[in-house]
Formats: C-alpha cells, sequence, structure tokens
C-alpha cells in the first residue's frame, strides 16, 4: 500500500471526521469571497470534501507522495483541483500578500520539513523561519489557523497510545502510537502500529516538540499579532487550534505622512 492511502486509513481510524468537518466548514464560512489556501493539504483529508461542497481553497502542500494521493482522490470525487508542490519557505515567494486566510492544520507545522526525513535532526530556527514565510503570504489584516498535537500527546507520558478500533471503508483498523522524545537531536518520534484487518503496517514520523508557550513565542518571532486559541479548540483530543493575525499596522504606516510644523 502506498504511504498516502495508509496514512488515510490512520486519520479515519484517529480522527472525528464529522466533528473536524463540522469545524472547518464554520470556518470557511466566515471567509466568504475570501482567498484560501490550505498549505499542508496532504492527501485532501477533509479539504477535499470542503471544495466538494463549494468552498474555493488553494492546495498546496511540501510532499509529492502525499500530493499523489491527493490527486487520486480528487479524481475519484470528480473534482478538477490541481494541488501546488510547494513548501512552507517558498510561500511568501510565490504569493506575497495574496491570503486573507492561511491554514496549516492537521498536526502539521510540528513537521516543519521534517515530514519526509527518515533520520532527520532539528533546525532551532525552522518553525519561526516557516512561520515568516506564511506570514508573508497573508494580506496584512490577514489570518493564520494553525494547530499542535493536544497536551495529553507529550512524550513524557510514555508508553503506547491505543486508539479504539474502527471500521474504514470496509475493513477494520486498530491503532496504536508510540510518541518518545529524541532531546539529543531535538525532535520526537512517532512510532505508528497498523492493524488493518488481518495485515499489520508500522510507519514512523519525526516531528519538532512544539507546546503552546513555544507556539506562542514562534509565532510572536514571525510577526503575528492576536495570537488566540480557538474557542473549543480540541478536536477530539488531538489538536489545540490556534489563530493569529498579520497585524494591518505595516499598512498604515505606509499611509502615515510625518507630522508638519505650522508656522507660528
Ligand atoms: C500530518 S500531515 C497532515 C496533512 C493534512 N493536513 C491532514 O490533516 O491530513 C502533515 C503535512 O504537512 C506537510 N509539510 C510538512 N512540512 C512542510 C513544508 N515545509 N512545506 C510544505 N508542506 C509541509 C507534509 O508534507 C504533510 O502532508
Amino acid at each position: 500500500m502506498e504511504f498516502g492511502e495508509l496514512f488515510e486509513f490512520y486519520l479515519e481510524a484517529c480522527s472525528d471526521r464529522k466533528q473536524v468537518t463540522e469545524h472547518l466548514t464554520d470556518l470557511l464560512s466566515s471567509f466568504p469571497e475570501k482567498s484560501v489556501i490550505d498549505c499542508s493539504v496532504g492527501t485532501g483529508f477533509i479539504t477535499l470534501d470542503l471544495i466538494q461542497d463549494g468552498y474555493n481553497v488553494i492546495c498546496a502542500d511540501g510532499s509529492a507522495a502525499m500530493l499523489e494521493r491527493f490527486e487520486d482522490n480528487a479524481a475519484a470525487m470528480g473534482l478538477d483541483v490541481k494541488p501546488l508542490l510547494l513548501n512552507w519557505a517558498d510561500l511568501a515567494g510565490t504569493f506575497p500578500n495574496v491570503f486573507d486566510l492561511l491554514i496549516c492544520r492537521g498536526n502539521s507545522l510540528v513537521y516543519a520539513s521534517v515530514w519526509d526525513d527518515d533520520r532527520p535532526s532539528a533546525d532551532s530556527g525552522a518553525i519561526v523561519e516557516h512561520l515568516k514565510s506564511m506570514y508573508g503570504a497573508l494580506k496584512p489584516g490577514g489570518f493564520l489557523y494553525v494547530d499542535i498535537p493536544a497536551e495529553h500527546k507529550e512524550p513524557d507520558l510514555g508508553g503506547r497510545i491505543r486508539h479504539t478500533p474502527r471500521e474504514v471503508r470496509g475493513r477494520m483498523v486498530s491503532v496504536s502510537e508510540t510518541i518518545q522524545a529524541l532531546p539529543e537531536v531535538g525532535l520526537r518520534r512517532w512510532d505508528i502500529r497498523m492493524e488493518i484487518d488481518d495485515e499489520v503496517f508500522e510507519f514512523t514520523r519525526h516531528s519538532y516538540m512544539l507546546d503552546e508557550a513555544r507556539l506562542r513565542h514562534a509565532l510572536g518571532q514571525a510577526g503575528f499579532a492576536e495570537i488566540m486559541p480557538l474557542e473549543g479548540n480540541m478536536l477530539r483530543d488531538h489538536y489545540q487550534v490556534f489563530t493569529a493575525r498579520k497585524p494591518l499596522v505595516n499598512v498604515m504606516r505606509r499611509f502615515a505622512r510625518p507630522v508638519q510644523a505650522v508656522p507660528g
């Protein structure tokens, strides 16, 4: 099975698709006629459903493997959507000041450029640099929607998290995962084991350790303001969701004129 398809079984088995879809529908309804990008669209999980429902979302991701699956999914749904293969580092250069809403969701920011890397090491500036690029792609006044793993997924929890087995596309899927801190490389390691009917699949991913304090600090360093947890921001225990805003003030500065002294 290709990785994209395997990852979808994982998502379907571990997330509350209905709840996330309703939540994102609410979000997009608040941005009618606005330019919106999902910059970590992956295989199109949820986002393709939203597009099918008539929402206009530009789709991008930095992983060719994920986008391959995205294209299969879009075709199967009869949607003519072409995703962009785009690293977050190139967002500002490709789309300067373009978007009203930039979505980086589904526990994506923590994987900043280490998603497809088998033996990654941490780059201490990576999160801020990527956030700066997202900032550059937003219009002044535009919003970033971003999430991080829920607190209980902290590595010191140790042990294995077992998700309740669930039927996905007619197959029984059991998922368990171990999350371990790797302080020597500044990352955490996710080992995921899935049983799909009688077949066993395993995959490993590495991510940055990003809690709320670190996220807020990184957002501030990138220039974001109005950093707020989204109300009811725990999505079925998996993600903590935040919004942050690119301030309007830079625009106002452009129009500001030095006050002329009035001759006395
Ligand atoms: C955990 S997956 C989530 C995908 C999707 N949002 C979902 O909910 O299924 C994280 C995604 O972030 C993408 N990603 C990580 N670092 C990236 C980067 N620097 N630029 C673009 N995409 C990146 C990966 O390719 C991957 O598709």
